[in-house]
């Protein structure tokens, strides 16, 4: 259990996380206890426990945020819920990702990774590519969730959310001047920002966007959301979609980086395609995205490799028992997504970036990149497109990645070279 107060907090933030659950994991086993962020909690590193916790037991586990974080984010985010409200709520962030909907944002998509790409081509210094991903993501982030947004407004929303952003880990305090009530001030600048642009669309036709969904959600008694409601939860999507997929964009450019003949594959799978639309003077299709297999098994496998989100939390509403193990009413208890996806008995040398293992599908509750159960990521098909588009622009666009050093965080630091040439 580590150390008094703090437990294990440091070694799990300060290691590297590979290093920290393996040997764990190594002496004692699949499921073991540590304590972690001020809180007993159990570690889970099987398939078998991450579905029982997370899908045929959901119930008795409890989604579970820090008051701070989830002040900060908004209480009435979805992921802060279970139960009617939660499954009312995911079902309009489920629709705005839908194939139908992705279809529709493909060109928007497109138009913003080629703005970034030729943004950071045009710059000669240094590009951090953790953060310029992060601009490409919110800007995604932007687009489903309000269609098209009066510049003023996209330009506020930017501003205060990257103060929240900075000051999200700070230590929480009333103190003027830190980052943490800079960060306070500025949530509560955006939900004034969003009241305003809530009133502006309730006047305008319906525009089919996440915001309209919101807008005119109707629970069963006919009750509608309230600003405060829906802006958490614009603000509980941008924070759930931005670093997320920014790390997961990282990281492909660094793996394509690394095998110049991957990187030539997936151009060859991309050329003819890219041929075709030139001749006929149209740009990428959804049916085009859905048959890049080769740049699909390198997605999945980035995403292995990766493991963005190495475990979540949840806390248990009672008494457990799970194989002889009992977890106590209270405890936080940690499915972890990147010791399933780094076990050899699941994924043969696992340390290795190898699309080709994609060519089967991976053993059921071995790959869950998005999570699983009630509270799954639904903008895993977004995400995924994302990362697609951007291959293919970055490939179409002839740019030649370098890159330095890639920390863990997936930044990448800047040691004085241009990073695209
Ligand atoms: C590569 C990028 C992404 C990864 C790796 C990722 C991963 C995850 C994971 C693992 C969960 C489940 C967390 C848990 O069970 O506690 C989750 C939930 C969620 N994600 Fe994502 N995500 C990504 C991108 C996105 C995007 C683009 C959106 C925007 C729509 C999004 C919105 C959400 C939301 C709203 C939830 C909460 C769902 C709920 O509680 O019902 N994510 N994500």
């Amino acid at each position: 259990m580590g150390w008094p107060f703090i437990g294990e907090t440091l070694q799990l933030y300060s290691q590297d996380p590979n290093i920290f659950f393996t040997s764990k994991q190594k002496r004692y086993g699949e499921i073991f206890k540590t304590h972690v962020l001020g809180c007993p909690s159990v570690m889970l590193a099987g398939p078998e426990a991450a579905r029982f916790v997370l899908v045929s037991h959901a119930d008795l586990f409890r989604p579970t945020y820090p008051k701070s974080k989830e002040r900060m984010i908004g209480p009435s985010a979805l992921f802060f819920h279970q139960g009617d409200y939660h499954a009312r709520l995911r079902k309009f962030v489920q629709a705005s990702a839908s194939p139908g909907a992705l279809r529709r944002l493909i060109p928007g998509i497109e138009a913003l990774a080629e703005s970034a790409l030729d943004s950071w081509a045009a710059d000669s210094r240094v590009v951090n590519t953790f953060q310029g991903m992060k601009k490409l993501s919110f800007d995604v982030g932007i687009l489903v969730i309000f269609g098209r947004l009066d510049s003023y407004y996209e330009e506020e929303l930017k501003k205060n959310y990257s103060i929240v952003d900075k000051g999200y880990n700070s230590f929480p305090n009333n103190i003027p001047g830190t980052n943490y009530y800079k960060a306070v001030m500025a949530r509560k600048r955006l939900s004034e920002i969003l009241s305003e642009i809530i009133t502006k669309r309730e006047k305008r036709m319906e525009t089919n966007d996440l915001l309209d969904h919101l807008i005119n959600s109707k629970g069963d008694q006919g009750e509608i959301l309230s600003d405060e409601q829906i802006a958490d939860n614009i603000i509980g999507i941008l924070f759930a979609a931005q670093d997320t997929t920014a790390s997961a964009l990282t990281w492909i450019l660094k793996y394509l980086h690394d095998d110049s003949k991957l990187h030539d594959a997936i151009r060859a799978e991309h050329m003819a395609i890219y041929e075709a639309n030139k001749e006929r003077n149209r740009s990428l299709t959804w049916a085009q995205t859905r048959s890049m297999q080769l740049t699909y098994k390198v997605i999945l496998e980035n995403l292995r490799m990766a493991s963005i989100i190495s475990f979540t939390f949840r806390e248990a509403v009672a008494d457990v028992e799970y194989k002889g193990y009992l977890i106590p009413k209270g405890w936080k208890v940690m499915p972890l997504f990147r010791s399933i996806h780094h076990n050899p008995e699941f994924f043969t040398d696992p340390f290795k970036f190898d699309h080709s293992r994609f060519q089967v599908s991976p053993k059921p509750n071995t790959f869950m990149p998005f999570g699983s159960g009630v509270h799954s990521c639904p903008g895993n098909e977004l995400a995924k497109l994302e990362m697609l588009i951007l291959v293919w622009d970055q490939l179409n666009k002839k740019l030649n990645l370098t890159y330095h050093d890639l920390s863990l965080s997936g930044q990448v630091g800047s040691s004085g070279k241009p990073k695209w040439d």
